[in-house]
Parts: C-alpha cells; structure tokens; sequence
C-alpha cells in the first residue's frame, strides 16, 4: 500500500529562512515531521538575471518604496511544476489536482475558514510572499494569482500571514488534531464565534478580590442546557463584536426557515 501523498505548501519569499518558523512546533511541526504535509521554501532571488540578483525596482509613477519585479516572479512561478492552470482556478470542475497559486496581499479579499477548508481539502497551495510596496500586478495578473488577505492591516512582509493560511489548512488535515469532532464547533465553522472556555478551579478569586465562578450550567451535567448555553453565548458575542457575520448568519437561518 502506498503512503497518500502529503497536502504540500511552496513558499516564494525573499526571507526562506524564516521557515518553518512556529510551523515547525507543536501539533503543526510534528505533522511536518511526520509526513503528513510538506513545505518547501523558494527565494525568487534565485531567478534574477543580473549579478547582483536584483528582485525589486522603483514604482513606476513615482512614490516610496521599492516594488518586486514582474519578470522575476513570473520565472520562480514558471518553476514550480504543478502550479493550477488559470482554467482550474476559475472553474472547481476542472480541478487537476495541481495547486493553486495565493499572493498574500494587504488588499487581497479577506481570507475565510471556508476558503481554508477548501485549500486542505486539495493538495495544497503555492504562496507568494510581498515585501516593500508589493510586486508588480502583471504577475498577479499573468498568473491569475488569487489575493488574500490576513485582516486589515498592513504589515512589512507576506510571510506571516503565510504562516498563517498554513497554519490554519494543517490543523484541518486528518489526523493532526486528537479531537476533531470539537472542529465543527469552533469559530466561523457555523457562521458564529465560539463560545467562551472554562476549567478548573471551578471557584476562583481575582487579584482584586472579585470571586469568579465558572458559569453554574456547565457544572450541571445537562448536556441539552449545556448546549443551548453556549449557542447563546456564540450568537450574543458575535451580534456585539461581529455584526457582519451576525447578518450573514441570521439570512442564512431565515433562508433555511423558508
Ligand atoms: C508593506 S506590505 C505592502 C502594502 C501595500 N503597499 C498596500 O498598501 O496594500 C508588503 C507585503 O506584506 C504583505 N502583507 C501586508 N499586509 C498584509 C495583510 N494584511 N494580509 C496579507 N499580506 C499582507 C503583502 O505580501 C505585501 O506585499
């Protein structure tokens, strides 16, 4: 019987070195070390043509910064083997079982849990990682790359937000979590935040003196209270801190009624 290929992620960053990074611990590293995913990263400086291996240049138009050239992307993109064509990208019918190709971008379309579960369910992804102002949008356009964001904020390098969508496609793989039934039950996996967590002490006393006791239904017993305890603690903290979702999630609840 042979082994099921691992879910595989490439990484185009001018920083390689900063792989695995915190993927190389815990749950996440020891998946890595046994086998069941594989990471691989790339430094596109291998595929600058000059000799001082230049990979960024001024922004046409003028402004700050320096901004990662196109014909250089589109050489270490061309080098991968089983990138996705533009046709599966588009189409989830003509999947081929290559991968598809992510630009990690501060103005990307916020990345989601079920866009997550749809890149572990596949055989991995492709990740470019900007610095600088970004890369010139000719690659992302050539390469039909797909934009996605790690929240709206700006940081200095695509590599953690990589870090990141890996991080968050591993965990779902089969076997990397003891106790995947909880999965279904955690943020964003119904449309709702999660409900809030509580362990021993049962009672316990603040640094200000204020006692704190653990809810009284979680100590019941009484699972369908239990159950309906928390689902109300998920849709009150998502109505107060998620109202977008909280809208989502109410459509969707009176389509299904309908
Ligand atoms: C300094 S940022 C460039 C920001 C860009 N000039 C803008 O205003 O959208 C450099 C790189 O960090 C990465 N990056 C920054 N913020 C990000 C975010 N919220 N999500 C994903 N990637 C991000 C991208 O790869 C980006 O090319």
């Amino acid at each position: 019987m042979t082994a099921a290929a691992p879910w595989r992620a490439t990484v185009l960053s001018l920083f390689p070195g900063l792989f695995p990074g915190p993927l190389g611990a815990s749950v996440i590293g020891k998946a890595l070390t046994s086998g069941t995913w594989a990471l691989e990263a790339i430094d596109p400086r291998g595929y600058a043509s000059d000799r001082h291996k230049t990979v960024d240049d001024v922004p046409f138009g003028g402004g700050p910064g320096m901004v990662l050239r196109c014909d250089v992307i589109d050489r270490a993109l061309a080098a991968i083997p089983d990138l996705q064509s533009k046709e599966a990208q588009k189409d989830a019918a003509k999947v081929d079982g290559r991968r598809p190709a992510l630009y990690l971008s501060a103005r990307g379309v916020p990345l989601t849990q079920a866009r997550v579960r749809a890149l572990a369910a596949g055989p991995g992804v492709v990740l470019l990682c900007g610095r600088y102002e970004g890369i010139d949008q000719r690659a992302v356009e050539a390469w039909d790359l797909e934009e996605v964001s790690l929240g709206d904020v700006v940081l200095a390098g695509g590599e953690i937000p990589a870090m990141m969508l890996i991080e968050a496609c591993v965990r779902l793989l089969p076997g990397v979590l003891g106790a995947e039934a909880s999965l279904g039950e955690e943020s964003y996996e119904q449309g709702l935040l999660e409900y809030p967590h509580y362990t021993r002490p049962a009672h316990w006393v603040d640094q200000n003196g204020q006692a704190r006791d653990v809810p009284a239904v979680l100590l019941s017993g009484h699972h369908a209270e239990i159950a309906a305890w928390r689902q109300g603690e998920s849709e009150a903290t998502t109505r107060r801190r998620r109202p977008d979702l909280w809208r989502r999630y109410r459509a969707a609840k009176s389509k299904q009624g309908a």
